[in-house]
């Protein structure tokens, strides 16, 4: 089995994960002593290949060179697949996903072609090539446990409100969390402005580069605001003046049309949107008809449990939720409460892809620092 990847582009750090990825599918689909090839260039280069190749003088996400027709034969070179990293990146940005989910989903998109699939040629074929590429997707889900780690510095800016000075600043957290490594950086901006403030909000819009998840409230206010900011994510949480922190899921099915409502409004402004619910299945089919994108399953039941036995019934909740909701076609995410003894048993569920956890690596950071806390974190969730 040989995958031969050129990368004629910035973004060749995402190089051995690819080859990892289609050295899987030729080896589940029984290609072993296939060859493959893999080409990863800019929106320049993607242009010239569509105008020389398929007469389109434009730039695409990706093209299939099939080498063979159905049916196709191990021990012959299978094809070329060409992707444009510069329109996965944007379609990455588009959806809320990091740019490795989308590399990988368009590498599945290329490699059905080189099966033989066609989406083109009419519904029917349509259909089974979405069916070809969910089957290829879910063989990379398993075999890879890789979700992504963002860090929430809300209590950050908990510390620094204690005296409502100006440190520490969640701005600096939010850097060291990035070059330690994590794919994102959460805040919750509160209607009480209890810890984040807008001026931070607006700050970690200019500096982060990775991922910037704004948690809120679905009122007006926040809506404009986030409309306004632009996070590349938001999540829509429940929330009540009194509360220590976000104590339950939102109630999807209680306020369907106000969060669809609210949905819309975000995603017609580009930002993709997660709902933070319970671990339960009429709130996770609500949550799929308001359209959103994601759901992020609440975790602080399992967190907090008292017994193994509830522990157990807990975690086993969270599984078959989140299976249900990959299913109804929503991303997946996991949080609240997690920590550094509780979240390796959540690590395989191979549906969650990303972590959301504040409290216990903020906490953690005190003692070690930050970036050796998210490190550490990192290790769990990503076995590096
Ligand atoms: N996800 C959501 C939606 C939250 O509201 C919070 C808490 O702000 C978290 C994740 C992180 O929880 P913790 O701070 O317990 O890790």
């Amino acid at each position: 089995m040989a995958v031969y990847l050129t990368t004629r582009c910035r973004g060749g750090v995402y190089a051995p994960i690819l080859i990892r990825a289609a050295q899987i599918l030729l080896n589940k689909k029984g290609l072993k002593n296939s060859e493959l090839s893999l080409l990863l260039v800019e929106d320049e280069e993607m242009t010239e290949i569509n105008a020389k190749w398929l007469s389109r003088p434009y730039t695409t996400n990706v093209i299939s060179f099939p080498q063979q027709s159905p049916p196709i034969k191990d021990n012959e070179p299978l094809g070329d697949i060409v992707i444009c990293i510069d329109t996965a990146r944007r379609e990455a940005h588009q959806a809320g996903q990091n740019l490795y989910q989308r590399l990988e989903a368009l590498l599945v998109h290329g490699f059905a072609h080189l099966l033989g699939e066609d989406h083109e040629l009419g519904e029917k074929e349509a259909l089974r090539m979405k069916a070809v590429e969910d089957e290829l997707l879910d063989i990379l889900r398993k075999e890879k446990v890789m979700a992504d780690l963002c860090v929430n510095v809300d209590h950050v800016a908990t510390i620094r409100q204690a005296r409502l000075g100006k440190e520490p600043d969640p701005i600096y957290a939010a850097v060291l969390v990035e070059l330690a490594g994590a794919d994102g950086v959460v805040v919750h901006l509160r209607e009480d402005r209890r810890h984040i403030q807008d001026r931070d909000l607006r700050l970690l819009r200019e500096i982060v580069k990775t991922r910037l998840t704004m948690e809120m409230a679905a009122t007006q206010e926040m809506l404009k605001i986030a409309c306004d900011v632009k996070p590349d994510i938001v999540t829509l949480v429940p929330e009540r003046r009194q509360e220590l922190t976000t104590e339950g899921g939102l109630d999807v099915v209680r306020f369907e049309k106000e969060i669809a409502d609210a949905v819309k409004r975000l995603n017609d402004s580009g930002i993709p949107v997660s709902i933070f619910i319970d671990p339960d299945s009429s709130q996770i089919e609500a949550a799929a008809r308001t359209k959103a994108q994601c759901i992020e399953i609440h975790t602080g039941r399992y967190a907090e449990a008292q017994t193994e036995e509830e522990e157990d019934k807990e975690f086993d909740l969270i599984v078959e939720c989140a299976k249900l909701a990959r299913d109804l076609g929503l991303r997946v995410h996991a949080g609240h409460g997690l920590d550094y003894r509780n979240t390796p048993r959540l690590v395989p569920v191979a549906e969650i892809e990303e972590f959301s956890i504040g409290h216990s690596i903020v906490s953690r950071a005190i003692f070690v620092g930050m970036e050796q806390a998210v490190k550490e974190m990192l290790k769990i969730i990503k076995g590096c």
